[in-house]
């Protein structure tokens, strides 16, 4: 028996396993319940005893060769090249791995909370489904008032079909929960998402960002809200750029503005972005109404405040001069990739 065992030994080595066919045919010959070395153990068992001793060692090295040689083939059979026998070219370049970026949104919110938080503001967030009292009651606009019209309002119809709920149609419900919540002085920005029920073109979508600003202490005045925004503005488009105030109305604010900066894209001579005015209307402010620091326990006769709202996307438009608001929303990949270097 150990003859044989010796001779199938060297059969072992010598054999090639070169595919998986050759793999499989080694291991039913070898290594099956109906293979060579199976019966070898069957024939072993008949051996008297005093020779079971070196055939036993003969016969599990003989069983362990096999093994061996089966694993170290298949180690090799994973590399293409030793079954297709094509050689992987080192020299080809790797696959290519792409970087996202962040979404231009996204930079310009950043960078806008970057430029108030340097001069003391501190950024509070509040929710997006509002009720009417964040939305509206506390910022000045009476029940049936016809300021209600200026903001197309998303309601959450709830059971009795009185709408209790909205989706917050500006984030100055910020500024109510913090003044709710905070004593002056108070300096914060809320940037945040907004709806309205606008049909959407390229100036207009039912989704968009807004970032508020509120700052209330004693003696703050408009003085100090200009001073703020004409900062804002020398930072965010640098030291040339204008503003200028027209005034308008808001219910929250008491003198109401609007602020427009010499247009950026032809420095105030006139051109489509512009609609040939030289300025671009950039956000609403004011000087917080009494009403509203009373609505919210803060005493109108000691503390004053401006606040100020502006949109995210008209910023960005202007920033990287994009024409269309929809491309913000749309996850295009050709237009979000142009953003990688600015980041
Ligand atoms: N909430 C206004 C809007 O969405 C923007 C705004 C105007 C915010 C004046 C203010 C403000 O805080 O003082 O149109």
């Amino acid at each position: 028996m150990e003859e044989k065992i010796k001779s199938f030994l060297k059969e072992i080595k010598e054999s090639s396993i070169n595919n998986e066919e050759d793999a499989e045919n080694f291991r039913l010959k070898y290594l099956s319940k109906k293979g060579v070395i199976t019966s070898l153990f069957e024939e072993f068992k008949t051996l008297p005893p005093e020779l079971r001793k070196s055939t036993g060692k003969a016969l599990n090295e003989l069983k362990q060769a096999a093994e061996q040689k089966l694993a170290e083939a298949k180690v090799i059979g994973q590399q293409p090249s030793a079954i297709s026998h094509q050689l992987t070219d080192l020299s080809l370049p790797a696959d290519p791995f792409t970087l996202g970026s962040r979404h231009p949104i996204s930079i310009v919110k950043k960078q806008m909370t970057d430029i108030f938080t340097k001069i003391g503001f501190v950024v509070s967030e509040g929710p997006e489904i509002e009720d009417d009292w964040h939305n509206f009651g506390a910022l000045n606009f009476p029940p049936n008032h016809p300021a209600r019209d200026m903001q197309d309002t998303f309601f959450i119809e709830s059971e009795g079909g009185v709408p209790e709920w909205l989706l917050r149609t500006h984030t100055s419900s910020v500024q109510v929960r913090v003044m709710e919540n905070q004593k002056p002085p108070i300096r914060t920005i809320s940037p945040g998402r907004v709806y309205r029920n606008e049909t959407i073109s390229a100036r207009a979508h039912c989704q968009f960002h807004q970032v508020e600003g509120l700052y209330i202490d004693e003696g703050v005045s408009f003085a100090d809200l200009k001073q703020t925004l004409y900062y804002f503005v020398a930072e965010m488009f640098g030291e040339k750029i204008e503003i200028r105030f027209r005034p308008s109305f808001f219910p929250f604010t008491e003198p109401s503005a609007e602020m427009d900066i010499s247009c950026i894209i032809c420095e105030g001579k006139g051109c489509p972005v512009c609609k040939y005015s030289g300025w671009v209307e950039i956000l609403g402010c004011g000087m917080v109404h009494p009403n509203v620091l009373d609505n919210c326990k803060i005493d109108s006769n000691k503390y004053t405040g401006f606040a100020f709202g502006m949109g995210v996307e008209r910023i960005a438009m202007l920033k990287f001069r994009i024409g269309d608001l929809r491309l913000f929303f749309e996850n295009d990949m050709r237009f979000l990739s142009q953003f990688k270097s600015v980041l």
